[in-house]
């Protein structure tokens, strides 16, 4: 294992400690992110979506929700999970690169940003600012500071099994990354942590207006969520 795009494409990923806590996850991610579907006819773009188990949940509320995944058996399992889904389509990252331009109203790129390098990331905002439509919505979400993240990160985690029913899983869960290759990638391949001042340095040159939102989505309330509008 190489990269991040590896470590993500396990069948069961250690990120999750168990399948309640993927799921808890991202149905708090979808219904996070269904608050800012602006229409009913919105256009939706997911950028590194992960498994998306509750895509549904942001699908109801728009006219067209694409998925991107960059990790090919995590695509596939979406590709199969929503083959039957009329809103739902899921592509690889060439093809988001050849969409038309100003194609969504809404594009989310959530846990992301840390797996990338400043090149990577500049290229991909490069990319949204010519895939969103005048007077849409990029949203950068949970953009890792770049102090005590990790305790940051641990905690959440133990905060949300308590609140979810798997706590103790939670504790196991954070036992196992201490022996998997996340620590190993990320003494090899790095993670890229962002200031406040800095995320929005990098919104503002890809050319968005853009806020720290009032509060992170999903459930670590420690990274942050930027609102970025094309200027
Ligand atoms: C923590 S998951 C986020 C999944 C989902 N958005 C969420 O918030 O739960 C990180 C995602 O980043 C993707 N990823 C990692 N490195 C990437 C890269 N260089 N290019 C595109 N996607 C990447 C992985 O495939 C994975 O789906």
């Amino acid at each position: 294992m190489t990269n991040w795009i590896d470590f993500y494409d396990f069948k069961h990923s250690v990120i999750y400690v168990n399948a309640r806590h993927r799921d808890v996850h991202y149905r708090t991610i979808a219904q996070d992110i269904r608050t800012y579907v602006p229409s009913p006819a919105a256009r939706v773009l997911d950028y590194g979506c992960g498994e998306a188990t509750s895509a549904d949940v942001v699908a109801e509320a728009a006219a067209a929700l694409v998925l991107v995944e960059a990790a090919p058996n995590v695509r596939a399992a979406l590709g199969a999970r929503y083959a039957a889904h009329p809103k739902i389509a899921v592509i690889n990252a060439d093809e988001a690169a050849t969409l038309p331009p100003a194609s969504f109203d809404l594009i989310v790129m959530h846990s992301v940003a840390q797996y990338l390098s400043a090149a990577e990331l500049e290229r991909l905002l490069a990319m949204f600012r010519r895939l969103v439509k005048p007077g849409g919505l990029l949203i950068l979400g949970d953009v890792v500071p770049p102090h005590w993240a990790a305790p940051a990160a641990a905690l959440a985690l133990l905060r949300f099994g308590v609140a979810n029913g798997f706590f103790w899983a939670a504790v196991g869960g954070l036992l196992r990354i201490f022996v998997s290759d996340y620590l190993r990638l990320k003494k090899t391949v790095g993670l890229s942590h962002y200031s406040e001042a800095a995320a929005l340095e990098k919104l503002t040159a890809a050319g968005f207006a853009a806020e720290r939102a009032p509060r992170n989505i999903g459930h670590n309330p420690w990274r942050m969520t930027f609102l970025a509008r094309p200027v």
